[in-house]
């Protein structure tokens, strides 16, 4: 196959890392980096460009200007480009904004968990999805914005992403660096088989300086050493949920950007890779996967049947603020969810509808960005 073409949509914070890290892949032909703001994107393309040269590579990287809330103009874009593979990070706010709210403001609404954010990860994968499906395009979809939910809600209305990107993949990473540690060997000798959904993270990324406990969402975890069962005698969830110390906030990019080239690089491949990856399918939570000639499926376990290894995931949803994904995708949150944002921002939902996601977003987005306001924090610009 001649050297693929990529379409990196969101040039922010995450997107912008993969972008530098996949200018750095020899695989890689043309790399088309978009956004909305034509001024930032196309300074970031430049950036990335430049950056790639200094390191020796060609990087052919063009910018162009995407607007995802036009579903018309998006899907005559794809149609026209034809990429071999769409990696959308495109989000309406990043995750970690709350974190630069006082601690205890930020600590109060942080109890209404991940999923209260969900229309504003939502809305422009919706839209990305629409697109896609009135287009010719059959290549794969992967996306960065809370995939575990977001793509199951897709699902649900027949317009499930390829695969999610990040969350399962780097928590995988610890549990192998922490278990090489424990066997004194090399990270390579040891094989890590993870089922979890993005609300274990919380639990996995406990800093050393608040290592209070937190809720555990289910899991199942096995770990190899030299193809031998070692997860019992190592204390494999231990190690786990040990607590991190690890920086907070946009730094988290690369951690996500290396799993993502990873992965795309797997899905462009002619060969099949034993990876782990949220949503495959639109499944809910994370899986171990084998990626390859652009397509995913879920790894068959020995110990673990499909439908256990989904009934892990969809016990984990209430831990990020889920309660139900009703079948017309609707969402029902935690009475805690409703609660604290009601408390906290006076934004009342209870359902969010599909429909309703860009407006809910855009409510949220205002009355969070008020509540900060009011902690004597602002948030313009974002980037
Ligand atoms: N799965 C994971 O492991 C993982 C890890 C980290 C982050 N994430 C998620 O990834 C997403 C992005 O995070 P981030 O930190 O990169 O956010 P960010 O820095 O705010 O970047 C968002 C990007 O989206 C673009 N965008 C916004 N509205 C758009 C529209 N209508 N059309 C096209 N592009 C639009 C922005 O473009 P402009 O600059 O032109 O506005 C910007 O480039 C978030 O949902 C975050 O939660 C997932």
């Amino acid at each position: 196959m001649p050297e693929p073409t990529i379409l990196v949509i969101g040039l922010g914070h995450l997107g912008g890392v993969t972008l530098e890290l996949l200018a750095r892949q020899d695989w890689v032909g043309k790399i088309i980096g978009s956004s909305r703001d034509p001024e930032r994107g196309s300074a970031r393309c430049n950036l990335a460009r430049l950056g790639a040269m200094a390191q020796g590579y060609p990087a052919d990287i063009e910018y162009l200007a995407l607007d995802l809330r036009n579903v018309d103009q998006v899907a005559d874009t794809i149609q026209r480009l034809d990429p071999d593979l769409i990696l959308s990070t495109a989000s309406l706010q990043t995750w970690w904004l709350p974190e630069l709210l006082p601690r205890d403001v930020a600590s109060r609404l942080s109890r209404a968990r991940f999923g209260a954010w969900l229309p504003i990860h939502l809305t422009l994968n919706m839209d990305l999805m629409r697109a896609v499906r009135d287009c010719e395009y059959v290549g794969p979809v992967l996306t960065a914005p809370f995939p575990d939910v977001v793509n199951c809600i897709l699902d649900r209305l027949g317009l499930a992403p390829t695969c999610g990107v990040g969350n399962i993949d780097e928590v995988v990473p610890k549990v192998r660096w922490l278990a090489a540690e424990k066997l004194q060997t090399p990270a390579s000798d040891v094989d890590v088989t993870l089922v979890a959904h993005h609300a274990l993270q919380k639990a996995v990324f406990r800093p050393v300086t608040d290592p209070a406990p937190v809720a555990v969402p289910p899991f199942h975890l096995r770990i190899e050493h030299a193809g031998r069962d070692v997860t019992e005698e190592i204390g494999g969830a231990g190690l786990l949920l040990e607590p991190s110390a690890l920086p907070g906030g946009p730094a988290w990019g690369f951690l996500t950007a290396g799993s993502t080239v990873r992965l795309v690089g797997a899905f462009l491949s002619k060969n099949e890779s034993p990876l782990h990856a949220p949503a495959p399918g639109g499944l809910p939570g994370g899986y171990p996967v084998f990626v390859g000639n652009a397509r995913v499926r879920p790894r068959p376990l020995d110990d673990l049947s499909p439908g256990e290894a989904i009934q892990i995931n969809e016990r984990s949803h209430p831990f990020d603020g889920i309660h139900a994904i009703e079948d017309d995708g609707t969402t029902v949150f935690e009475p805690v969810t409703v609660h604290v944002l009601r408390e906290e921002l006076g934004y009342d939902c209870t359902h969010l509808l599909p429909q309703e996601a860009a407006e809910r977003a855009g409510e949220l987005i205002d009355r969070f960005r008020e509540y900060a306001r009011k902690a004597g924090v602002d948030l313009e610009p974002t980037h």
